[in-house]
């Protein structure tokens, strides 16, 4: 009788230990789920179709799971971030209230486990950006194109200075980096009316690589010290050879250049001034990403008319073997 008893009792602790977490869990999700329903609710929608900001009260939450950094969305519920939109989230109407209500560090936390469990959005996939492989130089064609595209009449991003600047019609920009995750963040780009339709967004006539560097651009914004990548520090350099650029140079550069690069190729008779490369300075003398830059953008991302971007042409390789070329002085020295 003891012994059984015994066993039972092994048996009854294994299924405590066993279920435990997922009772604990259990209670959490319950928890959120009451803070949600008795808090949030009253303004923000959990749950249905994406509806027109000019009919809600509050910024839709049903992609909450997959929208936010997880840091960043705990410092909002913390009531340590600024509001998002500077005339209240709808602009059209006079602000009733500044604040937002404001949860203790616990109920942050669980609610913030509860969104990123619940409110999933399946058509939020992988973004095809990848910010690992991203250039300075892209994110600087990015913020141009936010001027470019108009996003700063209604989003405020920060000036050199700090200052704020653009118009106030939606939310500001200027710590999209450290706010937004990037699958949403491209999902979101790829066609705004899905998630706020009717609102005033529109859908900009961008091609894949503009869109990379606008994502990118806005992916940096606020962020310190971001990394960005350096093309000229890769293998596809420290392999670089001169053979394979020489034949690269007749292939696409000549025409223009001629062949030691003083601007007397046939393509050069109508350019003024002749695409003269080896002029003034010795070339071993330009830094690497300017080399790198003027390839692969062009010579109207630096003010030079006319020189082609070669970065949808040229594979990295090419690039790096046609510039030890003209780093040697077209191999004269
Ligand atoms: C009285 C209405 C109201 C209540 C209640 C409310 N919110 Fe909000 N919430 C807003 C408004 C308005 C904004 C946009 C304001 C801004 O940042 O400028 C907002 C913004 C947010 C954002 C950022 C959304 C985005 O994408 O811009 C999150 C996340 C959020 N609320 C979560 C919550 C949670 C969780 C609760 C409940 C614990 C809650 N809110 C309760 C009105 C409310
Ligand atoms: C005419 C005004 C307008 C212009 C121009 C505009 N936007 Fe928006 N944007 C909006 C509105 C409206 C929304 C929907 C969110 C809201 O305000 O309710 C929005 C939403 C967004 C969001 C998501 C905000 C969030 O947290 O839910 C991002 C990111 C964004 N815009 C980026 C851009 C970029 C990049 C451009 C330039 C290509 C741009 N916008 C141009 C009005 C504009
Ligand atoms: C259609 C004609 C054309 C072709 C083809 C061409 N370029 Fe150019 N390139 C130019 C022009 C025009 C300039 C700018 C000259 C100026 O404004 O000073 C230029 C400028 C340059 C510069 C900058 C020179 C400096 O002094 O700053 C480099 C480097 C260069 N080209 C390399 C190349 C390479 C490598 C290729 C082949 C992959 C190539 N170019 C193909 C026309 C061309």
């Amino acid at each position: 009788m003891y012994r059984r008893l015994k066993k039972m009792s092994t048996i009854f602790f294994l299924f405590l230990i066993l279920y435990f977490p997922t009772f604990l869990w259990a209670g959490n999700g319950d928890y959120a789920e009451k803070i949600i329903t008795s808090q949030c609710k009253g303004c923000h929608r959990f749950e249905g179709k994406p509806k027109s900001k000019f009919e809600l009260k509050a910024p839709d939450l049903m992609w909450g799971g997959m929208k936010y950094k997880r840091t960043w969305l705990i410092r909002r519920l913390l009531g340590k971030e600024e509001n998002l939109y500077p005339k209240g989230y709808r602009w059209d109407k006079l602000r009733l209230s500044l604040k937002h209500m404001i949860l203790t560090k616990e109920e942050a936390k669980v609610v913030a486990d509860y969104m990123e469990t619940k409110l999933i959005d399946s058509r939020i996939k992988k973004s095809l950006v990848d910010l690992s492989t991203l250039t300075e130089m892209e994110v600087k064609f990015g913020g141009k194109i936010f001027r470019e595209y108009s996003c700063l009449s209604c989003h405020q991003i920060k000036d050199k200075d700090g200052k704020l600047i653009g118009g106030p019609i939606s939310v500001t920009l200027f710590d999209a980096g450290n706010r937004y995750t990037l699958n949403w963040l491209s999902r979101f780009a790829e066609n705004p009316q899905d998630f706020t339709p009717h609102s005033g967004e529109y859908i900009a006539d961008i091609s894949a690589r503009k869109a990379r560097q606008l994502i990118g651009y806005l992916m940096t914004l606020g962020v310190q010290k971001f990394k960005f990548y350096e093309p000229w520090k890769s293998k596809e350099f420290k392999n670089a050879d001169i053979k394979r650029g020489v034949k690269v140079y007749k292939e696409y550069c000549m025409q223009c250049h001629g062949k030691n690069g003083e601007g007397d190729g046939p393509g050069a008779n109508g350019l003024d001034p002749k695409p003269a490369i080896n002029s003034k300075l010795s070339l071993s003398d330009y830094p690497d990403d300017y080399f790198y830059n003027i390839l692969y953008y062009g010579g109207k991302s630096f003010g030079k008319s006319n020189m082609p971007d070669w970065g949808m042409t040229l594979s990295k390789q090419s690039l790096a073997d046609v510039i030890i070329y003209l780093r040697s002085d077209f191999n004269r020295e």
